[in-house]
């Protein structure tokens, strides 16, 4: 089963979705952290992320190695650097490029082909995904979002500033909504689950039910 969560930046979808697979026994694919590997990857190679070609050829030769509670970018551990503010704000390069995200989603399919997963992003109920079993959209409030990320990155040692916080957030749903290629909407067919107020635990019960909801009435109709 095909289980894909997507929603805007800090509605909470990386925890949820993470908790979420674990609870159901399914594969975890955070595919945010691919887009990150890549200007990660980009960053530590001194690249112009402004040459498509030089993005696409890293895109297709990094190695990237998704442990249960890291990740590894050819043999090194980058999961601290890859939520770095330094590569928050480099990775639109890389997820606006058609050849990049054509290439990721091809790997998202290899990595969900014949598992159960969870996977998670901006574009896997409505690209990736389009027949996935069960769509969910996560939403939240602009202020709860940015406060969420503020709590993430103060946790990392990275003080910030809530109101810029926020505006980058707006930033970055302009980008995500507009972008060309897997630009962030939610799907028709997707279920949307809105989180504010809500401890992550309260939205994992709500999302399990969905899916155990979805899982049982496959049962019923097979
Ligand atoms: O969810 P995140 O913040 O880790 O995502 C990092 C960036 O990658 C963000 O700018 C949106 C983009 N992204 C995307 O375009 N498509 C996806 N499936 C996942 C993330």
């Amino acid at each position: 089963m095909i289980v894909t969560i997507d929603g805007p930046a800090g509605a909470g979808k990386s925890t949820v979705a993470r908790q979420l697979a674990r609870r159901l026994g399914f594969r975890f694919l955070d595919t945010g952290a691919m887009y990150r590997a890549v200007a990660c990857g980009a960053l530590r190679a001194g690249v112009d992320l402004q040459d498509a070609a030089t993005l696409v050829h890293l895109a297709e030769t990094l190695r990237v190695e998704f442990q249960p509670e890291s990740i590894m970018v050819s043999g090194e551990d980058v999961t601290d650097f890859i939520r770095s503010s330094d590569v928050t704000a480099a990775v639109h390069f890389a997820a606006d490029q058609p050849a990049v995200r054509q290439h990721l989603v091809k790997l998202q399919r290899q990595l969900a082909a014949d598992a159960d997963v969870v996977s998670e992003g901006r574009d896997q109920g409505t690209v990736a995904f389009p027949d996935a079993e069960c769509k969910l959209y996560l939403s939240a409030s602009p202020r709860e979002r940015a406060r969420r990320r503020m709590l993430e990155m103060e946790r990392r040692g990275e003080p910030v500033n809530l109101d810029d916080l926020q505006q980058q957030l707006c930033d970055r749903d302009q980008r995500d909504a507009t972008r060309q290629v897997g630009r962030l909407h939610k799907a028709a067919d997707a279920i949307e689950v809105n989180t504010d107020g809500l401890t992550s635990d309260q939205v994992v019960d709500r999302l399990e039910e969905i899916v155990r909801s979805r899982q049982s009435g496959a049962r019923t109709r097979a």
